[in-house]
C-alpha cells in the first residue's frame, strides 16, 4: 500500500466509537498519541492546545455525573419555562449522547490555550483589527486540528475515541473547577478513547460535489 492508501484507510475507518473494552489505556498510549497531536500546524506555530489525560475510571465517572447533575438543572429550568418537551428530549436523547464516555477507560481534556503572537501584540491589537472574542476562537481552530491528528493516530494505533462537545455544553465550568484549569483556557472537547468492542456503522457523507466549488 502507498503511503495515500494507508492514510486514506486511517482517514475512512475511523469512528466515533462509544463502547470499550474492558482493556486500560495506558500513561505511554496517551504520551505517543500527543506527541502526534502536537505536530498539527497551528497560527503562527502558537500551539494553543494543551490536554489532561484522565485514566482514572472514578475520576472519569465524576465527569459523567457533573454532566448528568448540569443536565438535569437544565431540563428543570426549561420545565419551569414551560418548555416541558424539550426538557424531556434534553434528559432522554442528549443525556445519553452527552455521557456517551461512560464506558470509556480514558477521557482527554483538551484545553485551548489563549492565543499570543508577535503578530497580535505588535500590529492587530494596537490597531483592534477584531474583537478579542475571535482570538479565542484562533485558539481553537488549532486545538481542533491537534485533536484530528491524535484520534487518527489512536486509530491506526487500534484504539478508538469520540471527540464530544456534549460536557462543555452543560457543564463547563464545573469541569474546570473539578480540574483546576485556570480560566484563560477553554475546555474545547473531551474525548473518549480506548479499545473499541464494536465498530460503529460508517456514516453517510455529504457528495463530494455539494460541498466543493472548484475554481479554475
Ligand atoms: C465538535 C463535535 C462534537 C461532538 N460531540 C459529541 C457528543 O457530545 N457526544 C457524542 O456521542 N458524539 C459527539 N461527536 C461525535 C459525532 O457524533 C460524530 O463525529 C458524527 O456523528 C460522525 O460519526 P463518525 O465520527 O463515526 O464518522 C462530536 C463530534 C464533533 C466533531
Amino acid at each position: 500500500m502507498t503511503t495515500y492508501e494507508i492514510m486514506k484507510e486511517v482517514i475512512h475507518e475511523r469512528r466515533s466509537v462509544r463502547r470499550y473494552e474492558d482493556r486500560q489505556v495506558t500513561a505511554e498510549d496517551v504520551k505517543e498519541l500527543i506527541d502526534c497531536a502536537r505536530y498539527a500546524p497551528s497560527d503562527t506555530n502558537s500551539q494553543t492546545w494543551e490536554f489532561i489525560a484522565i485514566l482514572n475510571r472514578e475520576w472519569i465517572a465524576r465527569i459523567e455525573q457533573l454532566t448528568w447533575d448540569a443536565l438535569h438543572k437544565r431540563a428543570e429550568q426549561a420545565e419551569a419555562q414551560g418548555l416541558a418537551k424539550e426538557a424531556r428530549l434534553l434528559v432522554k436523547s442528549f443525556g445519553p449522547y452527552a455521557t456517551a464516555f461512560s464506558n470509556a477507560p480514558a477521557l482527554i481534556i483538551c484545553l485551548a490555550s489563549p492565543y499570543t503572537s508577535k503578530f497580535r501584540e505588535r500590529i492587530f491589537d494596537p490597531i483592534g483589527l477584531v474583537p478579542s472574542t475571535v482570538w479565542d476562537e484562533e485558539g481553537i481552530k488549532s486545538s481542533c486540528l491537534a485533536i484530528q491528528n491524535l484520534m487518527l493516530a489512536a486509530h491506526a494505533r487500534g484504539l478508538a475515541s469520540c471527540p464530544m462537545t456534549g460536557p462543555v455544553l452543560l457543564a463547563d465550568q464545573q469541569i474546570k473547577d473539578m480540574l483546576d484549569i485556570p480560566e484563560d483556557r477553554q475546555v474545547n472537547m473531551v474525548l473518549a478513547l480506548g479499545y473499541p468492542s464494536d465498530t460503529p456503522a460508517k456514516l453517510p457523507r455529504k457528495p463530494v460535489e455539494d460541498i466543493l466549488r472548484i475554481i479554475e
